[in-house]
């Protein structure tokens, strides 16, 4: 029996970190690709020769083309430009929008039967770029974001109340920018909301530096935007399809009337198994948060009709 096929389009930080992190957890082979001349080659030989040391038998290709793509479980689409300080998401619509219809065409035709996970920003945006250029149906293609900003949410909760990540759920719904919904009623410590174990004003405050969670990094890095916790986030889908967990995690779905949403990518709760996006929960929601949700998922609409008054769609 073969190993499960994960391609990683784009070996920058992001997609050289997802490839580390899947060679470590023996997910499946993995192939890298950029357009970078030698640098996925590079980098998939330096993982194979990490292997030995960590104890994973998986193959590593690096490559420039396509053909090694083929026949793929799970294509990772990361390609494209990160922001740097001073940039919002939204100023990467025009590159990237070029670079995705380029990469998911070529990785479509040659993988019809994959599901796709986009990484590249403007997140919501480039899901919808890839579902239009790929056809696939909503249960197989998603984007991360929901992952990374509930883990960032969990990871500042943690920090403020001495308490391990691992007691901490959160949910941040809606789309990956500054109007992305974190559900402070779902979030809980063991079980007990969040909005029990801390006043009003610093679960407020936890909720801004979620919201600025992408935009802190960038500005520490100033060359870049963060890469660890989003490989991470992006393996912890691939995991929970590969292994078909049936994991409820937030992620970047086609809403089809969903929380009175329609035609829209944007961040719900899902279920994540071997058929991909498997359901999506309706959970309830007060008038304010549903409010947020439709605000932000409207944005994503917005950024889409740019694409087309772009002319890219
Ligand atoms: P990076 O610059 O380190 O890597 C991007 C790679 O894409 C580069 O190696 C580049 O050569 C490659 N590339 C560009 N055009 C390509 C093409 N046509 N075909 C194949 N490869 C191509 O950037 P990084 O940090 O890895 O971020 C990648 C993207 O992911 C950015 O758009 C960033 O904003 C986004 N991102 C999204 C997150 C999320 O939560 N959804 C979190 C972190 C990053
Ligand atoms: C982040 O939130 C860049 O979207 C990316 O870190």
């Amino acid at each position: 029996m073969s190993r499960p096929k994960i391609s990683v389009i784009g070996a920058g930080n992001v997609g050289a970190s997802a490839a580390l992190k899947l060679a470590e957890i023996e997910i499946g082979d993995i192939v890298l690709v950029d357009i970078v001349e030698g640098m996925p080659q590079g980098k998939a030989l330096d993982l194979m020769e990490m292997c030995p040391v960590s104890g994973c038998d998986v193959n590593i290709t690096g490559t420039n083309g396509y053909e090694e793509t083929e026949g793929s479980d799970i294509v990772i689409i990361t390609s494209g430009i990160p922001r740097k300080p001073g940039m919002s998401r939204d100023d990467l619509l025009s590159t990237n929008t070029k670079i995705v219809k380029q990469v998911t065409g070529e990785v479509a035709k040659r993988s019809p039967n994959s599901i796709l996970i986009l990484v590249t920003n403007p997140l919501d945006a480039m899901v919808y770029v890839a579902h239009k250029v790929s056809g696939f149906s909503r249960e197989r293609i998603m984007g991360m974001a929901g992952v990374l900003d509930s883990a960032r949410f969990r990871t500042f909760i943690a920090m403020e109340l001495g308490i391990s990540v691992e007691n901490i759920n959160a949910f941040v719904l809606g789309g990956h920018g500054d109007d992305m919904v974190p559900l402070a009623r779902y979030t809980t410590v063991s079980g007990v909301p969040i909005t029990e174990l801390m006043p009003k004003e610093r679960v407020d405050a936890l909720i801004q530096r979620t919201r600025d969670g992408g935009a802190e990094i960038v500005k520490l890095l100033k060359t870049g935007s963060a890469f660890y916790a989003p490989a991470a986030s992006a393996v912890e889908m691939v995991e929970a399809i590969l292994k078909d967990k049936k994991k409820i995690l937030p992620c970047c779905v086609l809403a089809n009337g969903e929380y009175g949403i329609k035609d829209t990518f944007v961040g719900l709760p899902v279920k994540l198994g071997r058929g991909g996006v498997e359901e999506i929960l309706q959970i309830k929601l007060t008038d304010d948060e549903t409010k947020a949700l439709h605000l932000s998922a409207s944005h994503v609409r917005e950024l889409c009709q740019r694409i087309h008054d772009l002319g890219e769609l």
